[in-house]
């Protein structure tokens, strides 16, 4: 295989052909303006590869889309989400709204590429890709205003926080999506899987709700030599552990998904006493509501019910994340149509399962209907395969002409209809 370190994506590389068999004129024209961008977009890109920020620490980030956003004369408004910002692009007086949504924010991680644009900041690294997030929305909105009068207005939600307490729904709350109100919101993740030049779709059901799960289970201390009288809470709490797995097993129609997980447990401090108190922390996920609200409620049912009837008493604090991702699927029909229009229908995959991942872009649709899909970014040839969240990811920049061009093109779709 070809080391990655000794072949990185070159800032002259031809950007990625299209099929000009399927392109129609307006994807050709916008295409054609962004791979003229791509040298601006890579330099941004470059420059927020090398400076990741982590989650409402993005000052750098958002002081370098303001001044972005004040060369290209887009009117933004700054700190709301505390680092994110909220740019404008208006339509025609009384027109529609739709929304497209980059996150800005890096990860804890130490950057291992060898390449000139490396992360300059230790243990800190755009590791998912929200740098070229962020370029991409930049892009689109370039390429928007090469439209000339718009048929509605676009906002565009540069937003912090996604890897950590959810950028998103601090903007939803501070009221990124109301006044005018949106019809739509476009988002797109990066994906190592998919090659530069494709994209992935999936309709309904893309990413799991989160909650965060402790459970405190308190017993009664005393000698290990003589338990009775005690409450181990040791032995109650791995009562608990295996119950729960009866919660997915015996209570969730296997129809549906739902993830149980205990990461931790913590309790006891010397063999010869027996322990009062043990501590779990675990993650719940699902693909819907409905299982969420139902596997929540038998996790907090088995843990009390199981400690009570060892004497034991289970203190259990959900502390809920993020909701679960749920395309409209006439708005995925809506990024199909486009993607078809640029790169063919022969560019589209369609991804055939959910993912047990979370993605706090399923705050904004709660609010408006809405489609988050996948961007190609992969290149074997050039070593260009680590997934999101590895030292060594990295993307084909071309990704970043395409990406821009498709999400203006998604904005432009819905306005028009
Ligand atoms: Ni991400």
């Amino acid at each position: 295989m070809v080391s990655y370190a000794a072949m990185p994506p070159s800032i002259d590389d031809p950007p990625v052909a299209l099929n000009l068999a399927t392109a129609d004129p307006e994807a050709r024209g916008l295409y054609a303006l962004a791979c003229e961008l791509l040298p601006w977009l890579i330099t941004i890109r470059r420059d927020l590869h090398q400076h990741p920020e982590l989650g409402l620490e993005e000052h750098r980030t958002s002081a370098t889309i303001q001044r972005l956003l004040d060369e290209l004369q887009i009117e933004y408004v700054a700190g709301m989400a505390e680092t994110g910002v909220v740019g404008t692009l208006p339509g025609r007086p009384g027109s529609r709204a739709v929304a497209l949504r980059g996150d800005i924010d890096g990860l804890p991680l130490q950057d291992g590429k060898e390449v000139p644009y490396r992360s300059q900041i230790d243990g800190r690294m755009h590791a998912c890709g929200h740098d070229v997030h962020t370029t991409v929305l930049l892009g689109a909105a370039r390429l928007l205003q090469s439209v000339g009068e718009l048929p509605g207005t676009v906002k565009l939600l540069f937003q912090p926080a996604e890897e950590t307490v959810g950028g998103a729904r601090m903007l939803v709350e501070e009221g990124a999506l109301d006044d005018p109100p949106v019809e739509a919101i476009f988002g797109l993740h990066v994906d190592a899987g998919i090659e530069v030049g494709r994209v992935g779709l999936r309709y309904g059901q893309r990413n799991a709700s989160s909650d965060d799960l402790a459970i405190t289970i308190h017993g009664k201390s005393g000698h290990g030599a003589y338990p009775s009288g005690t409450v181990d809470a040791i032995v109650a709490a791995a009562h608990v552990v295996t119950a729960l797995q009866s919660v997915v097993s015996r209570n969730i129609d296997a129809r549906h998904a739902s993830v149980v997980t205990i990461g931790t447990i913590q309790g006891g401090t010397q063999r010869n006493i027996v322990c009062n108190r043990v501590e779990m922390v675990g993650t719940v996920r699902c693909l819907d509501q409905r299982t969420r609200e139902m596997t929540l409620q038998r996790v907090a049912e088995v843990a009390e019910g199981v400690a009570a009837g060892l004497g034991a008493r289970a203190e259990v604090q959900i502390r809920p994340s993020y909701d679960p991702l749920v395309n409209d699927d006439p708005t995925v029909d809506v990024v199909r149509g486009c993607a078809e229009r640029l790169l063919g229908a022969g560019a589209i995959e369609i991804v055939p399962r959910a993912n047990m991942g979370v993605e706090d872009f399923a705050f904004y649709l709660s609010k408006a209907p809405g489609a988050f899909y996948s961007l190609g970014v992969r290149n074997e040839a050039r070593g260009i395969v680590h997934p999101v969240h590895n030292e060594l990811f990295d993307v084909d920049e071309r990704c970043l002409a395409i990406g821009a061009t498709l999400q203006a093109l998604n904005a432009l779709a819905v306005l028009r209809r």
